[in-house]
């Protein structure tokens, strides 16, 4: 058992980099992706506070399919182009939505949803997944969230 005690009230930036070190150590040496990344759900729900949804959906073809996350059951295949976390697959851009009902073609997966964060994980120059966040505060995230867990999928990209 692996056991991390993160302090949510410390400044973003640290939490980010405490978190990005605890998600390497924690797949150092494991070369199962479906472990690796339900332990990082896990880690993620863990240190990132005031969320109701995180997790990964996998680039499988021409559409993202749903791999391991913590929170409610969610829509299992997002083509790309569609919602925030396809958007984000097919621009290779992280998508930070303060308001998802502002949000053309949003997926409503849980309606108690209020904002979203989603960052595409690279890997050879091309995206193998998404790491997708979600509150049911508005605008719960930023600039330093949206770094943060850029950082955290870089450092985990040939984890997964
Ligand atoms: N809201 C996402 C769908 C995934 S759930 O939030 C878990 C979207 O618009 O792509």
């Amino acid at each position: 058992m692996y056991h991390f005690t993160p302090d949510p009230a410390q400044p973003k930036p640290e939490l980010y980099r405490e978190l990005a070190g605890a998600a390497a150590a924690l797949v150092a040496g494991e070369p199962d992706p479906v472990a690796n990344m339900a332990n990082l759900a896990a880690l993620i729900w863990q240190f990132v506070p005031r969320l109701n949804w995180a997790g990964f959906y996998r680039v499988s073809g021409s559409e993202l399919v749903l791999g391991p996350f913590q929170g409610g059951p969610a829509c299992i295949r997002i083509p790309f182009g569609q919602g925030v976390c396809g958007t984000a697959a097919a621009s290779a851009c992280t998508q930070l939505v303060a308001d998802v009902r502002a949000f053309p073609g949003h997926i409503a997966c849980d309606a108690a949803s209020a904002s979203e964060l989603v960052v595409p994980v690279m890997r050879g120059g091309a995206v193998i997944a998404v790491i997708d966040l979600d509150s049911p505060e508005p605008a719960r995230f930023d600039a330093e969230d949206a770094r943060g867990i850029e950082a955290l999928a870089a450092a985990i990209a040939d984890a997964i």
